[in-house]
């Protein structure tokens, strides 16, 4: 056990958790925070290395992502959250539902994959870190925005491809690297997905290229109490491209969420 685990929680969840995706900031949950109709807390933070946050000294790891990710959802005075986390944001999600279960009181998986990386996806990571690093430049991973977006959202919302691309700019190179050497080392965590035993949604774009449906049906397969969403027209960045029914899907578990939390008995 660690020192913010808070597995004996049982309580109500009193904040939504938002964890971005790569290489990205909080930014890409403006507009689905927007369509909520929760009156919980929302708290969207940069994970490490990217947007606001500091490159963490150590080992790049999503288990370190997770820890932060807790001490802040604690240091805001939350005992119990909702967590939805979108591709990269995904994998830190798991790892929080692993190492901080009690925290987690419901969980949404948008666009993500509960399995870890092949030989050769962890080889391009290391070779992009590489490349972002000794250039000094995030050139290198701009050419993901076009596998990001859906053709249809582009088409719809031709200003999408110029904002995404606007916020990798602003990262920082290092970050960047430090985000991809965390992916490549995280391991498979669909079984924490089977013993998972709150509820969980599983979002997906329809023509997500990144994480396929394929994915999508795996991880709502393994959990016990799973809800598979898949959105119409939308690509990898489904919340950002298709808020509202994302955002729709993250009432539905924070409802399912609020009716599986014990009731504490009613003082006479
Ligand atoms: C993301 O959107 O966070 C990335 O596609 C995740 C990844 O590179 O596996």
């Amino acid at each position: 056990m660690n020192d913010t685990d808070t597995s004996s929680s049982t309580g109500p969840a009193t904040a939504l958790v938002l964890l971005h995706g790569f290489p990205l900031d909080h930014r890409m949950w403006d507009d689905l925070t927007g369509s909520l109709a929760t009156d919980l807390q929302v708290l969207a933070p940069d994970l490490p290395g990217l947007g606001g946050a500091a490159v963490p000294d150590g080992e790049p790891s999503v288990d370190r992502s997770a820890d932060e990710v807790a001490a802040l959802v604690e240091a805001a005075g939350h005992e119990r959250v909702v967590v939805a986390g979108l591709s990269m944001g995904g994998y830190v999600a798991l790892a929080l539902a692993e190492r901080h279960p009690g925290l987690v009181a419901g969980l949404a998986l948008v666009d993500t994959k509960s399995t870890a990386d092949e030989e050769a996806a962890r080889a391009n990571r290391e070779r992009v870190a590489d490349e972002v690093e000794s250039s000094g430049s995030v050139e290198a991973v701009l050419g993901m925005v076009a596998s990001l977006l859906s053709d249809e959202s582009v088409r719809e919302r031709p200003d999408l491809p110029s904002i995404v691309t606007g916020w990798i700019r602003e990262q920082q190179p290092s970050g960047i690297a430090w985000s991809q050497r965390a992916m490549a080392t995280r391991s498979d965590r669909s079984d924490v997905l089977a013993d998972f035993d709150g509820p969980l949604v599983v979002v997906v774009g329809e023509d997500d290229t990144i994480t396929p449906l394929a994915a999508a049906q795996h991880m709502a397969s393994t959990a016990p109490d799973a809800e598979l969403v898949t959105v119409p027209g939308a690509g990898h960045l489904s919340a950002l491209e298709a808020p509202g029914p994302v955002a729709a899907a993250l009432d539905r578990l924070l409802r399912r969420a609020a009716e599986a939390t014990p009731q504490s008995p009613e003082t006479p």
